[in-house]
């Protein structure tokens, strides 16, 4: 449904469209994946795009990458209602939700300097996904907003 009034954006070749965003969401997206546009990466995002199933979203499109596991979970809570699409060579070759995991394990690190997982020691980070926000199993920690200023760095 395109006419001469609407702005689109261009498809992509290759790469991943994380559409169905929560709208206003798409700059924590983009935080998450760790893009801040240094990196000479081709990425075009729309916010606040009127959507027929959602009323209004946001999308982004990410030239050249497909998206781990792990940031597709980290993804799912702030934006729990995002659809992935990947796409080679212009076409979408793969679509799906993305699901709120029940934990996600080895990706985000615990703001309790004293957490046993920040100790330098080989114990993995583990947050316990809950309605409101994730939780450490270790100290208990609640981390309710700002998942993208946790993300673990390799
Ligand atoms: N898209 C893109 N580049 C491509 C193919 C698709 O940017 N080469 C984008 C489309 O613009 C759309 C999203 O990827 O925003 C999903 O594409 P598609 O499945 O073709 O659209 P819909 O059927 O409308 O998706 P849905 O049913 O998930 O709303
Ligand atoms: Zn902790």
């Amino acid at each position: 449904m395109t006419d001469d009034h609407q702005l689109r954006v261009g498809k992509i070749e290759n790469g991943t469209v994380i559409d169905h965003v929560t709208g206003g969401q798409a700059l924590n997206v983009l935080a998450i994946l760790d893009i801040d546009g240094s990196g000479g990466e081709e990425i075009s995002v729309g916010m606040n795009v009127p959507s027929e199933r959602v009323g209004r979203k946001d999308i982004v499109k990410v030239e050249g990458r497909e998206l781990s596991q792990e940031e597709v979970d980290v993804l799912s809570l702030i934006a729990p209602d995002a659809t992935i699409n990947i796409v080679r060579n212009y076409d979408v070759v793969e679509k799906h939700r993305v699901e709120r995991p029940e934990e996600v394990v080895g990706v985000l690190s615990c703001p309790n300097a004293n957490c046993i997982t920040t100790a330098h020691e080989p114990v993995d980070s583990r947050f316990a996904v809950l309605e409101d926000g994730v939780r450490c199993a270790y100290c208990g920690t609640l981390i309710r907003e700002g998942f993208a200023r946790y993300i673990e760095v390799d």
